[in-house]
């Protein structure tokens, strides 16, 4: 196509989808990282840094990770994962209101973990820390795509 603002009206009209199952399946289609992993990998980065400062408690708590993965689970939730496009068309509305709903579950266990920084409450916040990794383990094994060798 030679015009590029063809190109672009083109580009523009082919984005016009449904917002709760908008498709932005980046990484199937070579482009950039898919929104969802880029999220994912702050909130891992942020909630490491936590447990790092919980192995042995010392100075301030680390409120700025606390609050950088509750941002990155707010963003992840603005998009549908990839595997709503394995779904039945039927389904689909219905599969992302239930990431959502599980993002929601996640973030209150964040703001939790978040009371227990800021209380000094290191051995609840170990607690709650550690049930996060339920939570990513169910979260994972019904919204992420599996990897083959899996
Ligand atoms: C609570 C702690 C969690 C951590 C630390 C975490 C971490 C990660 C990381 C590092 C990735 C990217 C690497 C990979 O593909 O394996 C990822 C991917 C993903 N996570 Fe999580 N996760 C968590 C919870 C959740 C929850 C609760 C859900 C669903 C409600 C979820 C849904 C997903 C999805 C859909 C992907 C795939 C993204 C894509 O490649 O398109 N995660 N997560």
């Amino acid at each position: 196509m030679k015009n590029p603002l063809l190109l672009l009206s083109f580009a523009a009209l082919t984005a016009v989808s449904c917002p709760l199952v908008a498709q932005d399946d980046g990484e199937a289609t070579g482009r950039a990282k898919p929104p969802i992993k880029v999220e994912m990998e702050k909130l891992d980065e942020a909630l490491e840094a936590i447990e790092a400062f919980l192995e042995e408690p010392a100075g301030e708590p680390p409120l700025a990770p606390a609050a950088a993965a509750q941002q990155a689970l707010q963003a992840a939730k603005q998009h549908a994962p990839r595997t709503t496009w394995q779904q039945p068309e039927a389904e689909r509305a219905a599969f992302v209101v239930a990431y959502r709903l599980m993002v929601n579950d996640t973030m209150r266990r964040l703001v939790d973990l978040e009371d227990a920084l800021l209380q000094q409450d290191w051995a609840k916040a170990k607690t709650v820390a550690a049930s996060l990794g339920q939570l990513k383990k169910e979260g994972h094994d019904r919204f992420k795509k599996r990897r083959r060798t899996e």
